[in-house]
Order: structure tokens, then sequence, then C-alpha cells
């Protein structure tokens, strides 16, 4: 039993592993309706519980849809619609769950909730975004770019915008995965500095760069996400706004980059805000197969913690 957390404390070979894992799966169901299950039922007689404390579509839908096509069901639960939201302790939950369920997905708040969850769960649990983290969506991100331009490993990649818990994320997988890191963003939005330290630590290049067109000179890909999160005070929005326009990715910004970089976005975008409608819908975007791809990397990550 493994769960998943975060990317930089997972094994380097087990996480190529999933992504290769997910290729095959994503390979050997293409041109299928989107409901056939698998041929294989790796999760038949499998209940998930999945946790939202914050809204989601894209991590609710695939994961639910990805439980279901390997032959498992599930439980989409809403955090304030437990005990859970009214007081119970996270560690009581967990001992609870564990008799119902043979897995669970929560997206919530402080990391420090999915640590707690993983401490007193018997089953595995899997981090499906806190306010420091998102590893199943640079999961999907990693597997989107080498599925259109081979192997991650040496390349350029360029944050803009806020350093938040997906670009935690994806500094991790820079480590892992051995891709050198830009952040571009003002000095009061730098990223976590321990995942600066860990990707380091594992002998790749990450960059402070206050000026987005030279951050990505030489760019093989460029990531953006909102500027302002779901755990930021909304009040934060036109402060955030001022100081991150001249980090929206545009055609400009993005025609500095190599020409045969790739547009990526975690969804969902705010257009015009973080980034153009002509980047998100123009030819070096990629961000529907992005999303597609959190399906397949998922149901790979699931099958890793089950061990199935
Ligand atoms: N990218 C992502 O996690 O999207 P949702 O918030 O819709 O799940
Ligand atoms: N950084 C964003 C990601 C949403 C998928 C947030 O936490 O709101």
């Amino acid at each position: 039993m493994n769960n998943f957390l975060d990317l930089h404390t997972t094994d380097a070979t087990d996480l190529r592993g999933i992504i290769d894992q997910a290729q095959s799966m994503k390979t050997a169901r293409k041109g299928q309706l989107k409901g056939t299950p698998d041929a294989d039922q790796p999760l038949a007689n499998h209940m998930v519980a999945l946790i939202f404390e914050k809204p989601s579509t894209r991590t609710r839908v695939s994961f639910d849809v990805g439980v279901r096509q390997m032959g498992g069901q599930t439980l989409v639960l809403s955090g304030s619609e437990m005990q859970l939201g009214h007081g119970e302790s996270i560690a009581d939950t967990a001992r609870v769950l564990s008799r119902y369920v043979d897995m669970i997905m929560i997206r919530t708040f402080e990391e420090s909730i999915l640590h707690e969850l993983a401490e007193y769960a018997d089953v595995p649990v899997i981090n499906g975004l806190t306010n420091s983290s998102h590893p199943c969506q640079i999961m999907a991100d990693v597997m989107t770019y080498e599925e259109h331009r081979g192997p991650i490993k040496g390349k350029k990649v360029v944050w803009t915008g806020d350093g938040n818990n997906t670009c935690t994320s994806l500094i991790h997988a820079a480590g892992q995965f051995g891709f050198d890191l830009t952040f571009a963003g003002p000095q009061s939005l730098d990223p976590d500095p321990e995942a600066i330290k860990f990707a380091r630590s594992k002998g790749v290049v990450v960059t402070i760069e206050r000026n987005a067109e030279k951050a990505v000179l030489g760019a093989d890909l460029l990531v953006a996400d909102t500027w302002v999160s779901m755990h930021d005070s909304q009040s934060t929005r036109q402060r955030r706004h001022n100081q991150l326009k001249s980090y929206q990715v545009n055609d400009a910004l993005l025609d500095q980059a190599k020409d045969d970089a790739l547009f990526m976005h975690c969804l969902p975008a705010h257009r015009e805000e973080e980034v153009t409608s002509s980047v998100m819908d123009g030819p070096k975007s990629v961000i529907f197969d992005e999303a597609e791809n959190r399906l397949h990397a998922q149901k790979a990550i699931m099958r890793w913690c089950l061990g199935v």
C-alpha cells in the first residue's frame, strides 16, 4: 500500500513507472467510448472515497471516471456535508473511513490535514490538491509534455505568475524528472524555498527571474495558473493583478520561447488575465490534452497506491 501525497516524497523510479503505465493504459483505450470499462478491471470490488473541501471539475470527474473504468466504485463527498466540516477530527474521520472504503482521495486546505489523514488511515491516501501542492496535476503535465515532445529530462520549463501550490509540485517534479525550471514572477509571490532546495539537491537548475521576456528565452514549455488560488483571500485580487500583469502569457511572450515550445495551464483559466485566449486556443497550447491526461495519470497513480 502506498500513499500519493507529494512528488518530492515519492520515489523517482516509481513516478516514472506511473507515467509509463498511464501512457500505456491511455493507448490501450484508444478509439473506445469513454464509458467503456478497461479490459482488465484492477479496481474491481474496490470502493474509493473522493473528498472535496474545495470546488473541482477536473479532479472530481477524472477520479470518478477513472475508478469506474477500472471496475471500482466511488463515493464523492463534500467536506462541508461531512462531520469533518463540523468539528470531527481528521484522525477519527480517517479511522472511520478506513473501515468502509479501500482508498481515499482528498482535496483540502492545509497540507497538514492531508498528512494527518494519511497517518491515521489504514488505506492509501491521494492528494487531490492542498494549499501547498497539486501533485496529480503535475503528473498529468509531465505525461502531456512527453506525449507531444518526448522525454522532459533536460528541458527548460518556465512557470509564470504566482509561486503557488501547482508551482511547488512542478518544482518537485523538476528534481524528480530532471528538468530545469525558471520561475518568472514578483518577489512577493516567490515559490516555496524548500521545494527549490529539493530540486537543486537533485542537480537541476532552478532560476528566479523577475523579467518575463528574459525568463522564457529558450523555453521548451510555458506553464501558467490562476493568479488567485482557491485558498487566497479574494481581497488580494486587485493587488495580484497589478503585481502580475507583466507576467501574462500572450503571443508576444510565447514568441520569445523556442519555436516548438508548448503552453500548459492546469485550468480553470481566467482568459485575458494570466493567459490570453489567443494562446489558450493557439497551436502551441495542449491544455485539453493536459486535462484529459489527469484521467490516465490518476488511474496509474491509483493502481500504484493499491499495488494492483
Ligand atoms: N486542474 C484542476 O485541478 O482542476 P479542478 O479544480 O477543476 O479539479
Ligand atoms: N492554484 C489553483 C489550482 C486550481 C486547480 C488553486 O489552488 O486554486
